[in-house]
């Protein structure tokens, strides 16, 4: 199918009505930039992760995970750079006061304004007689730095001031020393993180796109200078595999070269790997930086403590980085994308979600035929029992008939639905005792499985 502004706007709404995401504070009125992750978000979320630490951590030898603490303390962010340089261009609508992206608002109308100065934006704003959405003239573009800022137990004044960490990365640059020291890994060799994430987004839009809390999932990756080209296009082939693995389409997937102008104040390479957004185009989804060894030496300048690592040979140099930067909400809209299809069905327009199986949040859902049989009740309770205890994620479904109850299976995206009839308790055709109907989501087929095969034949 063809997939398109339409799409998104129902994906976005499937997330809301079917308990993916719901609006931050939803009975106050929302809190911009915020979004809840309901019972089905939270799972696909965690099953986005999992496989990711299967598969970057668990899954590989070179590179141990970490978990710091969000709040650090604050000089490791004057160390960063991210005090003096972590900025987006803001302007104001002059007669009501509202802030916007300038860059988003020239975006808006077509023009890049990626890596220009203010002056620059400025100039564009006047040349194209850049208006806000209200229609009102804008000011001048000034520096709004992203850091939310706060105060810790209390202490009055700069003292007490922390920030909520902008990027998970720092956590893992603060701890490098440590993880020396207490597992001796050989060059070249990484440390991953899953945390969140904060950025005072002076616009946040498209849903759980560009938000103020957020959650990545983070590689530092150490290198010697002379190694980064070459493990760069081994972590590169490493993404494209996460990218596979998590069902999204290559076609689908764009590797962007940020121009030099453009990078990040610590970079000195980036790809970013964006994903075809319906209705939105390509976008980004994770980052890939070489971002030199710019934060270990900064640290070790700052903190006084070494950050080199001691080859045995007794070689000592401070290693370079890569860091592939993925964002848990940008995949989860991918995914979501990518999986969101129609088709017709028994002579009427199907909606679902082609999951791979390994994201589904439910892994299959058990259904007695009808709801006031004991008999068939008790029967499916126990299979459901057996299911829930395999698969941990099962859904029960007893509501409405079972045409209906295929539908809402399928448009959360659950791969198979076992139903519980008459013939599993055998009473007119013995030789379908203990036997159950499962259903393919993709095909609509159903099978006869006898109950002792259900588990491996789900698995
Ligand atoms: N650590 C890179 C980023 O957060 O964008």
């Amino acid at each position: 199918m063809e997939k398109n502004v339409d799409t998104m706007e129902k994906v976005v709404s499937l997330c809301k009505r079917r308990g993916f995401v719901f609006q931050g504070s939803d009975i106050y009125g929302g809190l911009k930039g915020t979004w809840d992750f309901g019972p089905l978000g939270v799972t696909l979320n965690n099953n986005i992760k999992r496989e990711w630490w299967k598969m970057f951590v668990e899954g590989r030898e070179d590179i141990y995970g970490i978990d710091a603490a969000i709040l650090m303390n604050a000089k490791v962010w004057e160390t960063s750079g991210h005090v003096a340089g972590f900025f987006d261009p803001l302007v104001e609508d002059v007669e009501t006061g509202e802030r916007f992206r300038a860059d988003h608002l020239l975006k808006d109308l077509g023009i890049n304004a990626d890596g220009l100065s203010l002056t620059e934006i400025d100039n564009l704003i006047i040349e194209h007689k850049v208006l806000s959405p209200k229609g009102n003239k804008v000011s001048a573009a000034r520096q709004f730095n992203m850091m939310f800022e706060s105060r810790i137990g209390a202490t009055a004044g700069d003292e007490g001031k922390v920030y909520l960490r902008p990027e998970t990365a720092q956590g893992m640059f603060v701890n490098f020393k440590n993880v020396l020291d207490s597992m001796s890994p050989k060059m070249p060799f990484g440390l991953a993180q899953i945390g969140k994430a904060f950025r005072n987004e002076i616009a946040p839009r498209e849903f759980v796109f560009r938000v103020r809390e957020f959650e990545q999932m983070e590689i530092e990756y150490f290198v010697k200078e002379e190694q980064w080209r070459e493990e760069f296009e081994k972590l590169r082939l490493a993404i494209q595999k996460w990218h596979d693995h998590i069902g999204l389409a290559p076609e689908n997937i764009r590797e962007y070269e940020v121009p030099d102008n453009d990078l990040a104040h610590y970079s000195k390479r980036t790809i970013d790997f964006e994903y075809n957004y319906p209705g939105k185009g390509f976008d980004e989804l994770a980052g890939f930086a070489y971002r030199t060894n710019h934060d270990l030496k900064a640290h070790m300048n700052a903190s006084g403590v070494s950050m080199e690592y001691i080859e045995p040979d007794g070689t000592r140099y401070v290693p370079h980085v890569l860091e592939p930067s993925f964002g848990v909400g940008r995949a989860f809209m991918a995914i979501l994308c990518e999986a969101y299809t129609e088709d017709e069905m028994g002579g009427e327009v199907r909606t679902y979600l082609k999951l791979p199986k390994h994201l589904a949040p439910y892994k299959v859902a058990v259904s007695p035929l009808l709801k006031n049989k004991p008999a068939l009740v008790e029967k499916a309770r126990s299979v459901f029992s057996v299911l829930k205890e395999t698969f941990g994620t099962v859904a029960w479904d007893d509501n409405g008939n079972v045409g209906k109850r295929y539908r809402r299976q399928d448009e959360i995206g659950t791969p198979h639905c076992v139903t519980i009839d008459f013939d599993t308790l055998g009473e007119e055709k013995p030789e379908l005792k203990d036997t159950v109907t499962v259903r393919d989501r993709d095909t609509g087929q159903q099978t006869r499985v006898a109950i002792a095969e259900l588990v491996s034949y789900l698995k």
